[in-house]
Parts: C-alpha cells; structure tokens; sequence
C-alpha cells in the first residue's frame, strides 16, 4: 500500500455481539469506519484504503478448524492493526505465538494494570489501575517474538500486548463496552494517535457528501419515496429532497391503521413546511376492508403486506405518468445496522423487516434503489434530520410497526374497535409526555383487548371493552423491561380511558418483559 491512507478505518467482523459497538465508538471519535467479514481479500482492503484495521472479537476460537482466520498478508500492509479479544488470539496464533482452550471462561469486570507507557492508553484518566470487561474462553500463552506486554490482569497475563516495532496491537478486553473505563479514549488513541486520522466524520461533511452521492446517481431524473412517517424514511425523503429537489414526490399510505392525527402531521410537515411533493393514498377502506373478520395476526401481516405493495405501486405509477418524465428511482431508509446484518460473518440474517422494505416492487417497476441513509446509524440517522431541520418531535419518536394498530387489535379489526384503540392509545402517549417520560421509553402505546367486563358506570351496569397500556424500556427491542410508571400517571391513564373512551370500563397495565412476552402483543 503506497497510497495515502484515507481517514477511514476498516473493522473486520469475527461475529462478536460487540462488533456494531466498535464502529459506534469510533465514529463517536468522528473517524470513519465500515464493517466487513473476515474474508475480505487484500486486495479488497487495498482499495478500500484503510488508515487502520480492527479485529473484531468472536465466538470461536482460533484452535478450531474452519474459524474465521486472518491472512497475514493484512498485517504486511503496514498499516495499524488493533486485535480485540479474538482479536488479539488470532494475531497471536497467526503470527507463531501460542493460545490455548482455557478450563474456565474469563467473563465480566476484571482488574487492567498498565505497566507500560503507550500512544493506545495516551492520556487515560485515573491511575495505572482501571476496571475492563473480559469476555473469552482460549487466552494466549506465549506471544510472538518481537512482541511487548503492556498491560496485564489477574487471570491475563497478556491483557494488552503491542509489537515492539511493527504497527500491531492487540487487547484480551473488550475496550468497545461501556463496562471498561476509558473504553472510547482507547478506541479513540488507536484512530487519531495511532491511525493518524483526522476527526472529518461530522453530519455536516456525511450530508454534503451524500447529497454529491445523490445526485450523481439520480441525475435529472426522478425518484419516489414511500414516507411512512417514521425517522427512518423521513430523514431519507428530506435529504433526497435537498439533493434532487421537487424531483422526488413521496407517497404515503393511510392505511387506516394509523395512529390518531398522523396523516395530518406527516401531510402538514412534508408538503407545507418541507414543501415536498407529496401524494396521499387514501386507501384505509382497501385495508379495512381486506382484514374484516380476520383474527389471525400473522395473516393480518401478509394481507397489509400485499395492500400496501399494490396501493404503493398504483400510486407510483400515478406519479410516472403525471407528465413531468418516468420514475427510475425507489428511495428507501435502509440504515447501516440493517447492511452489517446481511455482510457480516454471521451471514444474512432473517431479521431484515421486509415490511419496510416495498418488496418486488423496483423490479417489477423496474426502479433502481436510492439508499442514502446506508451508513448510517439511527442515532447518527437522527443528528442528520436534525441538520435537515427535521421538528425533534419526530425524530424522537416511539418506533410504530408497519402493521399499525392492527396487531394491537387483539382480535379481528373493525372501525370501532380502532377508533377506541386510537382514543385510548392518544391519551397514553399524551400522559407519558405530560410526566416527562416519553423520551426515557422504548415504546408506550394502548392495546384493545376483546374482553368485555363488568362494570359500573353511575348507577348503571356496564358491559364493555378492556384495553391493555404497555410501556416498555429497552435499548434494541431484541428484549425489553415492562416501565414502572409511577402510581400517579398510571392513575391519570386509567381514569381518563374510562372516562373519555366510550366503550372501555377496564384498564390493565402490561408487567411482562421480553422474553418471555414480546413488546407487541402479536
Ligand atoms: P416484538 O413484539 O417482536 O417487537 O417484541 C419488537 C419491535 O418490533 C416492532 N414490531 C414490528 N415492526 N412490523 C414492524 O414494522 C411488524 O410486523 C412488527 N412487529 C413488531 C415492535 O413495535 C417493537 O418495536
């Protein structure tokens, strides 16, 4: 490698949970980094251009046969290699040290003593002693020759090695956790002391840079974008806008599963204040009427499905035809999280939501796909439609399903039963932001449940409707923690629904976590 190295850092995924963790921390350095599998050729890393590459942690262990591997020719560029972990073992089997399967595995806060001075634990607060997060079964037992200890722990005796000459370091912690202390300022040397890269990664420089992307790609031609009033599509559509212009005309479909206001509130920031091209399918009875007497919740799925792919491509073709020249273009809000899943070590993974994504439909329309929020991730995603001028109202929103409230309809859906849902799921969000709460929550929302009860209402008998309030916490929704709201705002809740909401005399509050429970209740 001759050339300049970029400002940029490639991580090489060897599968560990904390790998999406690594990138955070360093772009949070404002330093650039991509992650990509193992195989990647050394070719493929030359054009690439790093100015530096970590490796992951992982599962394996490097003993096995068939575990992800590292060609040493990577570490022949000449460019700095951080091993985390697995890391650190594979550099260390590769490079004619030993490792060994240790009886017990090393997991959780261990003691870290630097014993040496380093550019990777320059400028580190507190002492020589800090607490670091260990994770590993295999431990290196001798090292390769030419190499330094600079760290140790009780139980690891190479808890922090680098090469006496060559650019390669390796750590048996996990510096990426918010367990270890100083974790980010050890990312952070690596990137700007060791690496030499600049802090370049802002939102100011990523917008600029995909708005050149954008309309590179798209020339004079048009897009469509499917809005679904959500952060993701919002932030997409608003910088495709600032890049393409009226060039772009976004679809949204009112599927009549919506929340209360939320067409008004998408159609009055995007076509009056973002004054982008909207069109609204009003198509609530093609969905109303499709999912009419169905119960099951995975057949209410496929048949929003469906609805939405056919009231979204009539409408895309509507768009194509209006006059103003053919549609080539589908704008989606794809986000990196999204990409890893299906590039790295793990393989493609069948958690990608295609719900979200308008399935079929560029190839049946013969449209090229506009991805522009692709590295991007949501909290980086959120920054972006900040800089957009995008209201915080919207990009601190509770994540809503594609389903909309039909999956919160625990039987089969019918207006009335929405229109109560709607009420009461209002009101829940209404008092979860009065108390200050919404933003500290995952999701807080209303369920209708096909329960009827007794009741008293005045000197009255009542026989009604129950609705089930879920506030959740959580960080990724793979789990989440039911919300202990506080008595008074569980009070205000309940006595509001009752009173408000004709046709519930009951409130019940969800205290069930994930797992066993799920967030949504189908
Ligand atoms: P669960 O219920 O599986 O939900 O714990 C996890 C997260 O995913 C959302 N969710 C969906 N989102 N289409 C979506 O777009 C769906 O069919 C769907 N089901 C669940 C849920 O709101 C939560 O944030």
């Amino acid at each position: 490698m001759t050339r300049s190295p970029s400002d940029r850092i490639l991580i090489l995924d060897y599968g560990s949970q904390f790998t999406q963790l690594i990138a955070r921390r360093i772009r949070e350095q404002r330093v650039y980094c991509e992650i990509h599998p193992p195989a990647l050729s050394r070719a493929e890393i030359e054009a690439w251009n790093p100015a530096g590459i970590v490796l992951s942690g992982g599962p394996s262990s490097v003993l096995d046969e068939g575990s992800p591997d590292l060609d040493p020719a990577i570490v022949e560029l000449g460019r700095p290699v951080l091993g985390i972990c697995y890391g650190l073992q594979l550099l260390a089997h590769r490079l004619g040290g030993v490792v060994e399967k240790a009886d017990d595995r090393e997991y959780g806060r261990a003691l870290f003593k630097l014993d040496r001075d380093d550019p990777l634990f320059a400028d580190l607060p507190g002492g020589a002693e800090r607490v670091v997060w260990m994770s590993h079964g295999d431990r290196v037992l001798r090292l390769p020759e030419g190499f330094v200890v600079l760290g140790t722990s009780e139980n690891s005796p190479f808890a922090a090695v680098r090469h006496a000459t060559r650019p390669i370091w390796g750590v048996q912690f996990h510096p990426e956790v918010a367990h270890t202390q100083a974790g980010s300022q050890i990312l952070a040397n690596f990137a700007h002391r060791i690496c030499g890269c600049a802090d370049a990664w802002t939102m100011e420089a990523f917008i600029a840079d995909a708005t050149a992307r954008i309309r590179a790609q798209v020339g004079d031609r048009r897009a469509v974008c499917g809005l679904s009033g959500g952060v993701d599509s919002s932030v997409a559509a608003a910088l495709v806008h600032g890049a393409i212009g009226d060039r772009l005309t976004c679809v949204f479909v009112d599927n009549g599963l919506l929340r209360e206001r939320e067409r008004e509130e998408v159609e009055a920031l995007f076509r009056e204040h973002l004054k982008v091209p909207l069109v609204v399918a009003r198509a609530q009875d093609r969905f109303l009427d499709r999912l009419a007497g169905e119960r099951d919740p995975e057949r209410k799925r496929r048949i929003i499905g469906h609805t939405f792919i056919e009231v979204f491509e009539e409408e895309a073709r509507r768009v194509a035809a209006d006059g103003r020249g053919p549609v080539e273009f589908l704008v989606q809000g794809t986000l990196y999280p999204d990409v890893i899943e299906s590039v790295s070590v793990r393989g493609p993974s069948a958690t990608i939501k295609t719900h979200h994504n308008v399935g079929g439909l560029p190839e049946r329309m013969n449209l090229a796909l506009v991805e522009p929020l692709r590295e991007l991730f949501k909290d980086e995603v959120r920054e972006v439609g900040r800089k957009l001028g995008l209201p915080e109202a919207l990009l601190g929103r509770h994540p809503f399903p594609g389903p909309g409230l039909a999956i919160r309809v625990i039987t089969d859906v019918t207006r009335e039963r929405l229109a109560i849902l709607r009420r009461a799921d209002a009101i829940v969000v209404e008092e979860v932001r009065r108390a200050g709460l919404y933003d500290r929550l995952w999701q807080a929302f209303a369920v209708f449940l096909p329960v009827q009860s007794v009741g008293v209402m005045g000197d009255e008998r009542t026989y009604e409707n129950a609705i089930a309030v879920r506030c959740v916490t959580s960080v990724d929704a793979m789990t989440a923690d039911w919300a202990p709201l506080p008595t008074e705002v569980l009070q205000v809740i309940g006595t509001r629904i009752i009173n408000e909401v004709k046709g519930v005399n009951r409130v019940v509050y969800d205290i069930s976590s994930k797992p066993p429970a799920t967030i949504e209740w189908e």
